[in-house]
């Protein structure tokens, strides 16, 4: 991770009065509580703020207004704090590492949000491959957070959820991008260094 962004994940943590800046593995927190999603997984590393932003300036404010934000592997919140500062309808996280979820937990209850818009904050802990996803329209985030077998899993369980509505997806780091190729009337709206941002 280049200087800049280690100081403005820092900053962001300052601010905000939360911990998030950490690299952890899965496997080496809780191989058990975790079970096979541990296999899946890459490792928890918060989102740069920058990047968040700037994928999420792609997301027309109309978009915004009607969604629920979706943050599939919510680490210690990062994202969803970042979320809340957007005119979203709700902001929902999904985590599968019960220390993790811990943190973020506590990370939403005592955050400071200088600018907040969203007040309807949840999170679950879950597998992002077979948890429910909240229905209408969503703007699905993803920082990298497994391989192409459970990100077609969660794709699925995304597409199959209940009165189903549009459906934005912003992948950061899409080292698995190819499964995006497999939704049905998919369109590729900004594809950046650091990741893509889709619509259906
Ligand atoms: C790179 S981190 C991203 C953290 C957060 N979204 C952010 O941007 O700050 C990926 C997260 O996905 C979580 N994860 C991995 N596999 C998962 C699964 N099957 N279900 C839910 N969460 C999962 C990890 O525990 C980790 O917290």
């Amino acid at each position: 991770m280049p200087n800049s962004e280690r100081a403005s994940g820092r900053r962001f943590d300052h601010d905000y009065g939360v911990t998030t800046h950490a690299v952890l593995f899965l496997t080496d927190l809780e191989p058990e509580a975790v079970g096979d999603a541990g296999a899946h997984a890459t490792h928890y590393e918060a989102v740069p703020v920058a990047d968040f932003r700037a994928l999420l300036a792609h997301v027309p404010h109309e978009a915004i207004e009607r969604s629920t934000f979706v943050d599939v592997g919510a680490g210690m919140g990062r994202a969803m704090l970042l979320a809340s500062t957007y005119a979203f309808r709700q902001v929902y996280g999904i985590e599968v590492s019960p220390s993790l979820y811990e943190v973020a937990k506590e990370n939403l209850a005592q955050a400071r949000v200088p600018t907040r818009r969203c007040n309807d904050l949840r999170l679950v802990r879950d597998d992002a491959r077979i948890a429910q996803y909240p229905p209408g329209d969503l703007v699905v985030f993803l920082f990298n957070p497994f391989d192409a077998e459970a990100l077609r899993a969660t794709l699925a369980s995304i597409a199959g959820r209940r009165h189903a509505g549009e459906t934005w997806i912003l992948y950061h780091t899409p080292v698995e991008r190819a499964e995006l190729d497999g939704i049905a009337n998919l369109t590729i709206v900004a594809e950046e260094t650091y990741g893509i941002v889709a619509r259906t």
